[in-house]
């Protein structure tokens, strides 16, 4: 069968696209659909085209086998004006998603048609790089130069109905798709045809407009450049003729995928999309989860909850007494009741979600449920007695897992019958919101074990990696580096606020110290006691230096900062200059760049010990590690992938 075929319907021809699995713009299809206006454009009994896909969806974008590829011949470009400038008019009949190339493609027909439940869209920012294809100079003609701004810049794919209010589709069909498509072709002659994009004439906007536009995407893109390209693409849409802004579109996009960020973007796209999957799981059946339980209503309980609710499983929530049984209902309907503020969840939808919680102290509510997640105190005497209980109750095929950050599974799971269904899941705070989610097998966890926790990983729309038992298992270990390198910066004279304003320049949210001010300085340090009292030489740290002053962060009125009261503007502290001894006039000076290498070199050099002690199977998880657990930024790759493109 070839990736496009033609048929017909009277004197509509219709093109299809049948490139499985999303029907991806391979050189195969480029060449199918340039052949296919030739050949339509020869055949006078042709009065009109309908272009439609096979499969579950329209074409959803570029073919990613191609990616960081030299372009292929014939280009995208090519193919798109030869749609435009066809002596017929083709009409595209979307289903599933037009993102990328593939909306690209539907803008160079003269009506766009699509169900009620597609999405269009033009993703590229979110792999580094602009629309090469005329999206954003044909976008502007259709929506207008602020719904353009915002759909490029952002890449949010939007919905059929969002879409014919912007413009940027002709109609939304509720039944027969083709049927519609073929309709609308054959009433063509009765109707005037829309003028082809390249003659219409392009909106503009003033000068505020558009430094307004690049104040708000430079703010929000944190030094990443694709947004900002993208703007600059959109601009010159509504400055200059149509070929020229072509033109510029595509110099714009093929510099940016030659470039680092490009390239960088493209490795965290490949290792997302492998993490789900691991190839040693392959064939390993994984257990039904239908029921899940919780045990523990705080802080994580409560977020593990609200993750699974939202994955549409029951849950049941175990706590210690009533009090805290709803305390734990309180912190989930806190949960939902923010997803409704934010507009995420419809009230009736929060509603639902709570319904599906059933509290109890009883452990014997849990004789039949599939999983059970433990998120009560970090002691293992606590942990231990609960997996006792549980060991007694639960199904023995059911998952026992832990959340612990710090305690050794192995040591957890001591006593437990059947411990092959024991597993470490370690979320991440907010843990309904936060991608990551650590995968801890001990020795002794059975295969079907580890695949069922992959298995709940792709059912609550995680990243998973796995990793091996050791202190903070990979994250929490390099993150505990991190700081410490950046305390040794603080010893050798740098000021703190230039190293949190390194690691904002290199793109973080926050530096390492604002962070640890908003976190509460007191885990670790409670953390870090324990140890001590336990016998193991732990020296002390700065951090310990302002806790044991009462230093515990935002929550305590300061940390490594002071706060002004209601304020969360960090300020320089002189108590806290005092007490490290530092004296704030003989500062090192340094430039941002190189006191963001060294620490990301810390991180990266932490990671390389993980991978050699097989903590980690691949560098690359370890960047999905710090992207999804840590605010590593996105667009430079994580860590490892920083250190492997310095040398
Ligand atoms: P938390 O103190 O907010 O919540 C613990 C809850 O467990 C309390 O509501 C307590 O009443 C309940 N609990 C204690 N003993 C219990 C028992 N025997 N049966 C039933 N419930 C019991 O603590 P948080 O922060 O939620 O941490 C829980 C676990 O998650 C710890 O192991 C922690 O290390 C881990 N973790 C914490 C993260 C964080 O950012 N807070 C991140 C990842 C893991």
């Amino acid at each position: 069968m070839p990736v496009v075929s033609i048929a017909r319907e009277g004197n509509v021809a219709v093109v299809t696209i049948d490139n499985p699995p999303v029907n991806a713009l391979s050189q195969a299809v480029r060449q199918g659909l340039l052949d296919a206006v030739t050949a339509l454009d020869a055949d006078p009994a042709v009065v009109a085209v309908v272009l439609q896909c096979a499969g579950r969806t329209f074409v959803a974008g570029a073919d990613v086998s191609e990616f960081g590829k030299p372009p292929q011949e014939p280009h995208l470009p090519d193919v798109v004006s030869a749609i435009e400038n066809t002596a017929r008019p083709w009409i595209a009949a979307i289903h599933g998603s037009a993102l990328g190339g593939g909306f690209e493609l539907a803008l160079a027909c003269r009506f766009r048609l699509a169900l009620a439940d597609a999405s269009v869209g033009l993703p590229e920012v979110t792999l580094g790089i602009v629309p090469g294809a005329g999206g954003t100079v044909r976008t502007i003609r259709l929506a207008g130069v602020e719904a353009a701004v915002d759909l490029v810049t952002t890449g949010k794919p939007v919905r059929a109905g969002r879409a014919l209010e912007l413009g940027l589709i002709d109609e939304v069909v509720d039944a027969d798709l083709l049927e519609a498509a073929v309709a609308l072709a054959k009433d063509l002659p009765n109707r005037t045809l829309p003028e082809p994009l390249p003659q219409r004439p392009a909106p503009v906007a003033d000068d505020a407009f558009w430094t307004d536009a690049e104040a708000r995407i430079t703010k929000r893109a944190r030094g990443e450049i694709a947004p900002l390209r993208a703007l600059a693409c959109l601009r010159r849409a509504t400055e200059s003729d149509f070929v020229t802004a072509m033109t510029f579109e595509r110099a714009t996009f093929l510099e940016l995928r030659a470039g680092p960020q490009a390239s960088a973007l493209r490795h965290v796209f490949f290792a997302e999309r492998a993490a789900p999957k691991p190839a040693a799981l392959s064939g390993v059946p994984a257990l039904p989860l239908r029921t899940a339980a919780v045990i523990g209503g705080g802080t994580m309980g409560a977020g593990i909850a609200a993750a699974l609710r939202d994955a549409g499983l029951p849950v049941i929530l175990i706590e210690r007494d009533e009090a805290a049984v709803a305390r734990g209902i309180a912190n989930l309907s806190d949960i939902f009741a923010g997803a409704v503020k934010r507009g995420r969840l419809t009230d009736a939808a929060a509603e639902a979600r709570i319904a599906g919680v059933a509290g109890s102290t009883d452990y014997a509510a849990l004789a039949d449920v599939d999983l059970v997640i433990e998120a009560v105190f970090e002691d293992l005497a606590v942990k231990r007695d609960v997996f006792a209980k549980l060991g007694r109750i639960c199904r023995t095929d059911a998952i026992l897992a832990t959340n612990t950050s710090y305690l050794d599974p192995r040591e957890i799971a001591e006593g437990l019958a059947n411990p092959a269904r024991f597993i470490g899941l370690h979320f991440f705070s907010p843990a309904n919101v936060m991608k990551l989610l650590e995968i801890v097998p001990t020795p002794e966890t059975g295969d079907a074990t580890l695949a069922s926790a992959f298995a709940l990983a792709r059912m609550l729309g995680k990243i998973p990696v796995r990793s091996g038992i050791c202190e903070g298992f990979i994250g929490n270990r390099i993150l505990k580096r991190y700081r410490a390198e950046a305390e040794a910066l603080v010893r050798q004279g740098h000021a703190i606020a230039s190293i949190d304003a390194a690691m904002r320049h290199y793109g973080f949210a926050m530096g390492p110290f604002e962070a640890q001010d908003l976190g509460g300085l007191d885990i670790a340090f409670l953390q870090r006691e324990g140890a001590r009292a336990a016998g193991r030489n732990v020296p002390e740290t700065l951090g310990d230096t302002l806790v044991r002053a009462g230093r515990k962060g935002q929550k305590s009125g300061g940390g490594w900062y002071d706060y002004n009261v209601g304020d969360r503007r960090p300020l320089p502290s002189d108590e806290v200059a005092r007490l490290l001894c530092l004296d704030p006039a003989t500062a090192v000076e340094a430039d941002l760049g190189s006191i963001a290498d060294r620490l990301v070199g810390a991180m990266a050099d932490e990671g390389a010990t993980i991978l050699s002690e097989g903590i980690a199977e691949k560098s690359s998880d370890i960047d999905l590690v710090e992207i999804h657990g840590y605010g590593f930024p996105r667009w430079r790759g994580g860590p490892m992938f920083q250190a492997a493109s310095d040398h």
